[in-house]
């Protein structure tokens, strides 16, 4: 006869052994704390479902003194990064959560160097040095795993590496940095650049210095790491062409609001006649895209393989909760030594025409003179403003444009409009 018992979740515990996995954990800002929480509430899961228990041996911080929002043993904080890399060669895995460039690659390297495992959401740091660390790792038995350091929440590296069959896309596009999504959608609805990026503070999205948000550094640190992913190409090799919104955030979505577009920040890199291209720019896309539908801090990653449609992703792009997630999945994936990437494609600049939107501040007249072809120009009420639609130019002779505009004192702003419906890159020079 066979008896059934029905065991309850927490008995179980007591006679599986869990295996004990500790964590260093370098930042406990929002990121590191939301994660401190997430273990802590999924404590449960992780035991029944993965068999480990996680403890956090260590926390290196910038201020041992302040207050946190997080289950945290407060004499496991330190300040002293040597007192942390000693705690830190007692553990079996590092998480950095600390981001910028030091001290993060000195402990990236510490723990790479000595066999561990390293585990990070830190895309400045990456894009910086990526390929030496990924080396590193190789050398000396240690693992890294990163597929934090883009989307937040969305796997788009994970998608990268695993869901495509070791195939090479056309090319990857999408919205990379939550904070700026988060920025265009409240300004488009009428708010303030002030309050939509004090909003985006105190949620946890923004960089320390949000600069990098806006202007396209952050997500031209996520488009290396793409480019490296799909294209085998190192990060530190990746040229990114670089559009910014600063200084006036707002003046591009009112050029978005006068072609009947909406602006979003996009991150591109593809392979054009073989060779790769990156860029981040304010891209001007149709109402009813998806990548206009991307609202708050979402990201969204489309990656064109050349079948019909897209493969795409998206989710929650910024935030602690959402990137806490993805340190958690990246601890619970078998251990893999160094990403495998393919053959390096090389890197040059994007010579590919576009259509673009070209405003002005004063006399329309100087678009008339300054812009070769220049179609039908568009004022605002008071003639104080202008604007006018650019056909088959290059990012180079945008710049020109942009550069004796300025030289007139027209406070020109460039921006180039989506024409997704030739389906990624495929389209040559
Ligand atoms: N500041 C970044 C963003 C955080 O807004 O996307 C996530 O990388």
């Amino acid at each position: 006869m066979t008896s059934v018992v029905e065991l309850k979740s927490d008995e179980i515990g007591t006679w599986s052994a869990a295996r004990p996995v500790r964590v260093a954990l370098a930042g406990c800002g929002a990121v590191g704390s939301a994660l401190l929480r997430e273990l802590a509430a999924r404590r449960p899961a992780l035991r029944e479902r993965h068999g480990i228990e996680v403890t956090v041996t260590s926390v290196l911080v910038r201020d041992v003194a302040r207050e946190r929002r997080a289950p945290l043993d407060r004499t496991r904080l330190t300040a002293d990064l040597d007192a942390f890399l000693a705690a830190a060669a007692h553990a079996d895995v590092v998480i950095e959560a600390i981001g910028g460039l030091e001290p993060a690659r000195r402990i990236a390297e510490w723990t790479l160097r000595s066999g561990r495992e390293l585990v990070t959401a830190n895309k400045e740091l990456l894009a910086a040095c990526g390929s030496s660390l990924a080396d590193a790792a190789r050398r000396h038995g240690g693992t890294l795993r990163y597929d934090a350091a883009v989307g937040g929440g969305v796997p788009v590296l994970r998608m990268l590496d695993d869901a495509l069959g070791a195939g090479t896309p056309r090319a990857v596009r999408g919205i990379l940095n939550g904070t700026t999504n988060f920025v265009l959608g409240r300004v488009e609805r009428g708010a303030t650049v002030d309050d939509a990026l004090r909003d985006a503070r105190d949620a946890g999205f923004a960089e320390a210095d949000a600069s990098r948000d806006l202007d396209g550094r952050d997500a031209a640190a996520k488009i290396a790491l793409v480019a490296w992913a799909a294209f085998g190409t190192a990060p530190e090799a990746v040229e990114v062409e670089r559009r910014s919104l600063l200084p006036d955030v707002a003046r591009y979505v009112e050029l978005a609001r006068c072609v009947g577009r909406s602006v979003r920040q996009v991150a591109e890199c593809a392979l054009v006649d073989g060779e790769l291209v990156a860029r981040v720019e304010p891209l001007l896309v149709a109402r009813d895209s998806a990548l206009a539908h991307t609202r708050d801090e979402g990201n969204r990653i489309e990656v064109h393989t050349g079948w019909s449609a897209p493969l795409c992703a998206s989710g929650p792009g910024a935030g602690g909760a959402p990137t806490a997630t993805a340190l958690l999945s990246d601890l619970l994936s078998p251990r893999v030594g160094a990403p495998q990437r393919g053959r390096a494609s090389r890197c040059s600049s994007d010579r590919r025409r576009f259509r673009w939107a070209l405003g002005i501040r004063g006399a329309p007249v100087l678009l008339h003179r300054l812009v070769p072809a220049c179609g039908l120009v568009h004022t605002n009420a008071d003639a104080t403003e202008a604007w006018t639609l650019v056909d088959d130019e290059s990012s180079a002779d945008i710049d020109r444009l942009l550069v004796a505009l300025t030289a007139e004192g027209a406070e020109p702003v460039a921006a180039r409009l989506d024409d997704d419906e030739r389906g990624g890159a495929e389209q040559g020079s």
